[in-house]
């Protein structure tokens, strides 16, 4: 097997700021772009980062077309419904105002009215087809309006396919947006459990994509099309993983304790979009992978700050129950990166011994997970030991993601690890 020896940054042009998204006109106008569909979800319609962005395309002389019927976290029925709109509308530019939810909607509807083809060709093997994308998109700008995802950063978008009951996405390089506006102001609203389950999600993509297995112990591709876009920790993605895990977990006790601490929400959303430089190019790896049946499975949990009535275990949470376990895990792998890590969130680790790096970097999670009032593990959000049968085989597929761990893993590792989850401290 040749081994890769190859590593590609693509990075999205960033714009950040207090009032950034007053521009967006300007930057659709000087793209090229006419006739503009703006994709939101039905909470933000009305919203003050939907209002600027409309007014800023108007202002330009531009012809804004308002969607707001995202769903939170996409289905490939609800996707199927944008796109739809977007080959009706006949659009020559795209502007996404919301979370990962709106920004992914707007990348798929761009593919395919852009390059039109059946719904599975794009999608990852093996739930897909795998397809690369043809060529370029229509330009297409995202506004985050939460300190999380970094989608504005990646060329991913990730949803639900309902009759496979998977997790699954579109990766390539071309779904990547023009621009990411980066504006402090959008995330002014968010009440303080969103902002500790959005910040452990970039916390986790930073950790996960510094200790990924390193791109250059990875099967070089056949040619440089199939490269994929997870590539495996690298010297590129570190520079910025390293700093988002400093920022984010420095500040996310800050913002959730107070919303109104304008210093943390911009340090938070500007880590958000690093961690997404860092993951988008590395990978995140079995935190993300086991998350998804987690989130997936969910009975009966309604986190505080959430709409009533709607189940749901936030991604950003799933994630962060069990990157504990999962670090501990994989901490052999790599003894120094871990406890690096360790150090970038505040461990003391000068007198560390190497074989307690997993350990380390667990508690320096759970001192945070503690600190924001995350719920103690899988237990304490309705799952018991008689579930992980079901939890690891609903990991297995995840293989998008759970390729990029640093340490070759069987069911029966996950199955522990799951274990080991239902309570973190
Ligand atoms: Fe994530």
């Amino acid at each position: 097997m040749a081994l890769e020896s190859v590593v590609r940054l693509d990075s999205v042009s960033i714009k950040y700021g207090p009032g950034a998204t007053r521009e967006v006109g300007y930057d659709m106008g000087e793209l090229g772009a006419k006739r503009v569909m703006v994709v939101t979800d039905p909470n933000l319609v009305d919203k003050g980062p939907v209002k600027v962005t409309l007014k800023a395309l108007e202002d330009a002389g531009l012809e804004p077309v308002l969607y707001g019927s995202t769903r939170i976290e996409p289905t490939d029925a609800s996707l199927k419904e944008a796109i739809d709109y977007a080959v009706r509308g006949e659009f020559d530019g795209f502007v996404a105002v919301g979370g990962g939810s709106s920004m992914d909607t707007a990348k798929v509807a761009n593919l395919y009215s852009t390059y039109p083809a059946d719904f599975p060709t794009y999608v990852n093997a093996p739930i897909g087809k795998g397809t690369p994308v043809p060529g370029p998109l229509k330009p297409l700008v995202c506004i985050p309006t939460t300190a999380g995802t970094g989608s504005e950063t990646t060329g991913v978008a990730v949803f639900d396919l309902v009759e496979m009951h998977a997790k699954t996405g579109i990766a390539h390089r071309y779904l990547r947006p023009t621009i990411g506006i980066v504006d402090p102001n959008n995330t002014r609203t968010l009440p303080g459990m969103i902002a500790a389950c959005t910040g452990f999600d970039v916390l986790a993509h930073a950790l996960e994509s510094f200790t990924a297995i390193p791109y250059n112990q990875r099967q070089a591709p056949e040619n440089p099309l199939l490269r994929s876009a997870y590539q495996g920790s690298n010297p590129v993605s570190d520079v910025w993983a390293v700093r988002a895990i400093e920022m984010a977990s420095s500040n996310i006790v800050r913002v959730v304790s107070n919303p109104t601490d304008e210093d943390a929400r911009s340090q938070m959303i500007m880590a958000a979009t690093f961690a997404g430089i860092s993951f988008g190019a590395a990978g995140t790896h079995l935190g993300h992978g086991m998350s998804y049946p987690v989130s997936g499975m969910v009975r009966g949990f309604i986190p505080e700050g959430y709409p009533p009535n709607h189940p749901i275990i936030p991604h950003g949470m799933a994630v962060i129950l069990l990157a504990p376990s999962v670090f501990r895990f994989t901490a052999p792998t790599n003894p120094e990166r871990h406890l690096e890590a360790a150090r970038l969130m505040g461990a003391d680790t000068v007198n560390s011994r190497m074989e307690d790096a997993g350990n380390i970097l667990a508690d320096a999670i759970i001192s945070l997970m503690k600190e924001t009032g995350m719920p103690n593990g899988l237990a304490a959000v309705g799952f018991t030991a008689a579930d992980v049968d079901k939890l690891v085989e609903g990991t297995l597929p995840q293989q998008r993601v759970t390729r990029l761990s640093p340490r070759p893993f069987t069911p029966e590792d996950l199955r522990q690890m799951f274990l080991d989850s239902q309570t973190c401290w």
